[in-house]
């Protein structure tokens, strides 16, 4: 049977925290439900975050889902479209897309002056197909219900309505209050994670996110899915179902680019999920570390995350595999070219660097070695590289490889030498000299230029 409602109604608390043009928006929306005879009501992760709200604190979403639902009957198919193409004709500024396969819309606003940036995504209710025409009016009455019930979380299938009668009721088929209140993570029902094999990574990220517990008996089926080989149909390393791939890889995206990345990819290894990656990938104590050392580097000598931290960190991940199977992995996810050749090329530069660094003496003798490879690949071979190595490798992309010579080819031409190729080689000498610590100022760089030539080892 349904639950009272706990919350009576929730409109107030709707209007005093969103933005007043979010709240025009869904008033507007409901009218336009209501002249049609549907119910329209809010669902998802904005409700949930609503209803975590402080009190008083403002809502800054993004992104809502609204569905549409039948009143007396079951709304057509193309309900929610429907109304997404009425709400554009009231909101001209909006881009509408339709994505026919699922009769869903989306209404879109880019950094719009009064609705910034949102996305809210307009559905039909979907239930099950009845093979009669008259089915049980009980039946269709719950549509909603069935909509909510096909979702990935308690907390995550509550949903407000917004139409009369009884607009502002919190719908709460599943216990989704009680667990935002004890915050759990708990699951619909037992095949949710068979059903769709991403749910196990939400499961973590809303877990890490919202600080709160996956609920022991969905972390049991978690555990059961990972064992009973719903990764395995992924096969990454072969053929793998694109839909999934597609998904799974945004999910990835998601959680390594968090700044919780590290309590989630910690619970995603506890309870086994690394293995989508791959059967044989474990976070043990090394590859907890690389991942970690490659992140503070990261931090340091690329702030402005211009080479994605996220995809290294995946990097590191796949060249944890054994053999050449991360790379076949790393196709299949379709990641960037970069990432491809990164660790298409990753063993033979190792072995390059790790065979030549040891040889080198002096920083210019460093610099003449490592500036033929580019940032990204030089992390990961420091990080997979011994002490020393990773030492010298460090130096070099923090200090050696910013240093400059006290004159460049400007000041050359102004001491009257003749441009041409022998700049290169003046400039070359010039580096080497200021890296290795024999010049420092302009003058001790142009006493070193006449050493050069009076050694006749230049020609004017
Ligand atoms: N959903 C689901 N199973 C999935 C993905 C999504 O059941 N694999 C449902 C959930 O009910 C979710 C809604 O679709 O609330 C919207 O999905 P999404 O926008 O990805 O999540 P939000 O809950 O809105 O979370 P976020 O705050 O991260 O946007």
């Amino acid at each position: 049977g349904r639950k009272e409602p706990l919350v009576s109604c929730l409109l107030p608390s709707l209007q005093n925290r969103l933005r007043p043009s979010l709240w025009q928006f869904l008033t507007k929306a409901a009218q336009e439900a209501q002249q049609r005879g549907w119910h329209l009501y809010l669902v998802g992760g904005a409700v949930r975050d609503l209803l975590l709200a402080e009190n008083h604190e403002s809502l800054l979403l993004q992104d809502i889902d609204l569905v549409v639902d039948g009143f007396h009957r079951s709304a057509d198919v193309g309900a929610g479209v429907e109304l997404a193409a009425r709400l554009r004709e009231i909101y001209p500024q909006a881009r509408l897309s339709v994505h026919g396969e699922f009769q869903t819309a989306a209404l879109l606003w880019h950094k719009d002056p009064e609705f910034g940036s949102l996305w809210v995504d307009i559905a039909t209710a979907r239930t099950e197909f009845y093979p009669y025409p008259a089915a049980n009016p009980e039946v269709e009455a719950s549509s909603i219900r069935q909509d909510l019930y096909r979702r990935d979380f308690t907390i995550n299938a509550l949903a407000v309505r917004l139409t009369s009668p009884k607009e502002g009721e919190l719908l709460d088929f599943f216990g989704g209050m009680l667990d935002l209140r004890s915050r759990q993570i708990r699951v619909l029902h037992a095949n949710s994670f068979i059903e769709d094999p991403t749910r196990i990574y939400r499961a973590v990220r809303f877990a890490v996110r919202l600080g709160f517990e996956i609920e022991p008996q969905t972390e049991e089926y978690i555990r059961y899915a990972i064992e009973s080989g719903v990764y395995d149909r992924l096969k990454l390393e072969n053929h793998p179902a694109p839909a999934l791939t597609t998904r799974l890889k945004a999910e990835l995206h998601y959680i390594l680019e968090a700044d919780y990345w590290k309590p989630a990819l910690r619970l995603l290894a506890d309870l086994g999920a690394l293995r989508c990656l791959h059967p044989t990938l474990v976070l043990d104590k090394k590859l907890w570390w690389q991942i970690r050392c490659v992140s503070r580097w990261l931090r340091w000598l690329d702030p402005e995350n211009l080479l994605h931290h996220w995809l290294i960190r995946l990097e590191v991940l796949l060249s944890a595999i054994e053999s050449s199977e991360g790379v076949k992995i790393a196709t299949n996810l379709q990641l960037p070219k970069d990432s491809l050749e990164r660790l298409e090329q990753l063993k033979t530069i190792e072995r390059e660097v790790n065979s030549a660094l040891p040889k080198c003496d002096r920083p210019s003798e460093v610099v003449n070695l490592l500036r033929q490879y580019k940032l990204a690949s030089l992390i990961l071979v420091a990080i997979r590289s011994s002490i020393n190595i990773r030492r010298t490798i460090w130096h070099y992309l923090a200090r050696w490889s910013q240093v400059r010579s006290p004159l460049d080819g400007n000041d050359l031409k102004a001491m009257g030498y003749k441009p041409g190729p022998q700049y290169r080689e003046i400039l070359d000498e010039l580096l080497a000299a200021t890296l290795d610590g024999k010049i420092g100022t302009r003058e001790e760089a142009e006493r070193f230029l006449q050493d050069l030539k009076a050694r006749n080892r230049l020609c004017c």
